[in-house]
């Protein structure tokens, strides 16, 4: 089964910022470049390390911890596929933010 996240407005971030969501199972990184709107696993799939501080370089977010950077757009770094940081796929409502989430993590939203 499948679920959506429902983003509150004054959780979404300004433009060129980035905020973050908390939810039962762990944290969604949102991220605001150049108008468009990014969401990814606070979880490198390196080692585990918070990706939130990590350094972004247009769309691309390097890891704080040995360095490795994700394309926002695949979530892969750069010449790799199947490796990567887990994207979340946004979608728009009557102006309201949704991220579609996968069954592991949508048992896990708090509401
Ligand atoms: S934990 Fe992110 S690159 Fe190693």
């Amino acid at each position: 089964m499948s679920g959506e996240l429902h983003i509150p407005t004054d959780r979404l971030p300004a433009r060129g910022g980035r905020s973050l969501v908390h939810h039962k199972n762990g944290i969604v990184l949102l991220f605001d470049v150049e108008g468009c709107l990014y969401a990814v696993d606070d979880r490198c799939p390196h080692g585990g390390a918070s990706l939130f501080t990590g350094r972004l370089d247009g769309r691309w977010l390097q890891c704080p911890a040995h360095g490795l950077k994700f394309n926002l757009d695949t979530g892969c770094p750069a010449g790799l596929k199947g490796f990567g940081v887990r994207r979340y796929p946004i979608e728009w409502r009557a102006n309201e933010c949704y991220l579609l989430l996968d069954e592991t993590i949508a048992e896990g939203v708090s509401a």
